[in-house]
C-alpha cells in the first residue's frame, strides 16, 4: 500500500548507513511500488555534489547492495534525489536545505539523522531554528543513544527540547526483522503457546546473537562502546522484552512499549558482587573464520591496551510473577563460530514417563525462533521412531522455514521500518522511559567492569566464546543450544 507523500531528509547522506542500508531500502520500496509520485529523498552532507554526482554515488551504491537492479527502477528512483551540501559544522546550507523543503509544506517530512551523536545537537538547533518542523514532521535517530544513562538523558534532552516524543522514531533495527515481529505473531495469534509461557513450564530461555564478521573498519567507535552497550543494551534487550512480556492490550505503540518497558523495570539488578557471577565478557584473538586466518581485536585495533569486549555472556532473572525463577542467558560476540541469532524457549520436562528406559531418553520440548540466516521457527517434539521396532521414541523438529515456505524476499528490517517512520506508527521504535530503563539495567554493570581490574576473557576467533560463557550456564545443568 502507498504510503503519504513524503520528503525524506537523510542527513549524513555520504556516510555508511546510507550506502548499505537506507538506499537499498528505499529502492525496494520504490521498486515495489510504495513510495507516491512525489515522494523526495533529501539528501544532505558535506561535500560539494551536484545533484548529479549524488545520483552517481547512489548507483554505485544500489549496484554493490541490491542483487538484480532494474534499469527502470533504478532510474525512477534516482530522480527522486536532491542534495543539499550542508555543513553541520559550520552552519552553512540550512537556507538552500528550507528552500527545498518549502517547496511542499503539505508532505510528511522526516529527518533522518545518519550521523554520530555529537552532530545530534547542532543538527535539531538547526532544524528549529530555520523552522522547518511541522505538523508532520518527524525524526529518526539511531544508536548508540548515549554511552550510558546520564549522556542517554542529556542526548534525549536534546532532541526533545525540539521535537515531541511522538514525533521521535529511535530506531533499533532488530524490531524491522521479520522473525521479530513473528514474535509478537507466534505468542498473540495463538492460543496454543500462551498458556505454556510462563514459569510453571518454561525452564529457561536463551538468546543468542552471534556474528562471524570481526569489527572491522568500525574499531574506532566499538572500542569506546564494546559488545553490552552496542548489542545488549538495545538488540538484545529488546528480544528480551518481546520475548517476555505480558500480552499488551492491541498493536497501538503505546501499549506495546508500556508491556515492554515493565519487563525492563522488572529486570533483578545485576551489581556489585553478582556481576562476577552472571556475567562473561570476551575478547577475539587472532583464529580462524571460513575464509582463513583473522587477526584478533588488539591487532585490528593497533593497540594493546584495550579492555573492549567484543563478546557478552549474562545469566538475567526478571523478577514478576509469570518468569520468577526462569533464567533468561544472553550472549552475543563477534568472531564466533558462525552468524546465527536465535531465541530458544526451553519447556520443562514431562512430569513422569509411562515408557520403557529402551525407549530412550524423552527430551523436553524447545521452540526455536531463528532470526537469521534461515529465518524460521522449530519446535522440537518427541515421535515415535516409524517402523516396526517397538516403542523407540525420537526427537524431531516440527521445522517453518520463511524461505521455503512463502518463496518471497525477505525484507531487510530498514524497509519495514522507514515505511513506519512515514506512516507514523511508532509501535516498532524505542520509547525515550524504555531507553532510560535499559540504561538503568545496564549502568551498574558497566561500573563493576570498570572498576574491577579484570580484563575480558580471550577467545580464540571462530569458536563461541570464552569457556566462562560456557560454565555460566553448565553451572545450573543446561546447555547452550548452539555450540558448533
Ligand atoms: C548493529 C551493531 O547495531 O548491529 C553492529 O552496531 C552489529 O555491531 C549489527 O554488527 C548487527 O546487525 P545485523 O542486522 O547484521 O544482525
Amino acid at each position: 500500500i502507498e504510503v503519504d507523500e513524503f520528503d525524506l531528509v537523510v542527513f549524513g547522506g555520504t556516510g555508511d548507513l546510507a550506502h548499505r542500508k537506507l538506499l537499498p531500502a528505499l529502492y525496494h520500496r520504490d521498486l515495489d511500488r510504495q513510495l507516491p509520485a512525489g515522494a523526495r529523498i533529501v539528501v544532505t552532507a558535506r561535500r560539494r555534489y551536484a545533484d548529479a554526482d549524488y545520483r552517481d554515488w547512489a548507483a554505485a551504491a544500489l549496484g554493490e547492495h541490491v542483487a538484480d537492479l532494474d534499469e527502470a527502477a533504478l532510474k525512477r528512483f534516482l530522480a527522486r534525489i536532491r542534495y543539499v551540501p550542508l555543513d553541520v559544522d559550520a552552519g552553512t546550507g540550512w537556507s538552500e536545505l528550507a528552500a527545498v523543503l518549502e517547496e511542499r509544506p503539505d508532505v510528511v517530512r522526516v529527518f533522518y539523522l545518519a550521523v554520530a551523536p555529537d552532530f545530534f545537537g547542532p543538527i535539531c538547533e538547526g532544524i528549529g531554528g530555520e523552522g522547518l518542523v511541522n505538523a508532520t514532521t518527524r525524526v529518526v535517530i539511531e544508536k548508540p543513544i548515549g554511552k550510558d544513562g546520564a549522556s542517554a538523558r542529556a542526548l534525549n534532552a536534546t532532541i526533545g527540547a525540539v521535537f515531541d516524543e511522538h514525533q521521535i522514531f529511535r530506531i533499533d533495527h532488530y524490531l524491522g526483522k521479520e522473525t521479530v515481529q513473528n514474535l509478537m505473531a507466534l505468542r498473540f495469534a495463538n492460543a496454543l503457546f500462551e498458556p505454556l509461557w510462563n514459569a510453571a513450564h518454561v525452564d529457561h530461555v536463551q538468546i543468542t546473537v552471534a556474528e562471524s564478521l570481526g569489527v572491522g573498519g568500525r574499531a574506532g567507535y566499538y572500542d569506546a562502546a564494546g559488545a553490552l552497550r552496542d548489542m545488549v543494551q538495545n538488540h538484545l534487550l529488546q528480544l528480551l522484552c518481546l520475548a517476555a512480556m505480558e500480552p499488551p492490550e492491541s498493536m497501538d505503540a503505546d501499549s506495546v512499549r508500556d508491556e515492554k518497558l515493565k519487563v525492563l523495570k522488572a529486570l533483578a539488578p545485576i551489581t556489585g558482587d553478582s556481576v562476577d557471577r552472571l556475567t562473561v565478557r570476551g575478547q577475539y584473538r587472532a583464529g580462524a573464520s571460513a575464509g582463513g586466518a583473522v587477526p584478533g581485536y588488539l591487532e585490528e585495533l593497533g593497540r594493546d591496551d584495550s579492555r573492549t569486549e567484543t563478546f557478552v555472556a549474562l545469566k538475567v532473572q526478571i523478577a514478576n510473577w509469570r518468569w520468577a525463577g526462569v533464567p533468561f542467558y544472553l550472549r552475543t560476540g563477534k568472531r564466533l563460530a558462525t552468524r546465527v541469532s536465535e531465541i530458544v524457549v526451553q519447556f520443562r520436562p514431562i512430569p513422569h514417563s509411562i515408557f520403557d528406559p529402551e525407549a530412550g531418553p524423552i527430551a523436553a520440548n524447545r521452540l526455536i525462533l531463528r532470526l537469521q540466516p534461515d529465518e524460521g521457527v522449530t519446535m522440537q517434539v518427541m515421535i515415535k521412531d516409524p517402523g516396526p521396532g517397538g516403542m523407540r521414541l525420537r526427537q524431531v523438529p516440527l521445522d517453518m522455514s520463511f524461505a521455503e515456505a512463502f518463496k518471497v524476499r525477505n525484507p531487510d528490517a530498514y524497509e519495514r521500518l522507514l515505511m513506519d517512520v512515514i506512516r507514523g506508527n511508532q509501535t516498532l521504535f524505542m520509547r525515550r522511559d524504555e531507553v532510560d530503563a535499559a540504561w538503568s539495567w545496564i549502568d551498574p554493570i558497566l561500573d563493576a567492569w570498570a572498576a574491577g581490574a579484570g580484563h575480558p576473557k580471550p577467545y580464540t576467533s571462530g569458536t563461541w566464546g570464552p569457556s566462562a560463557a560456557i560454565a555460566l550456564i553448565e553451572r545450573d545443568g543446561r546447555t547452550w543450544a548452539e555450540d558448533g
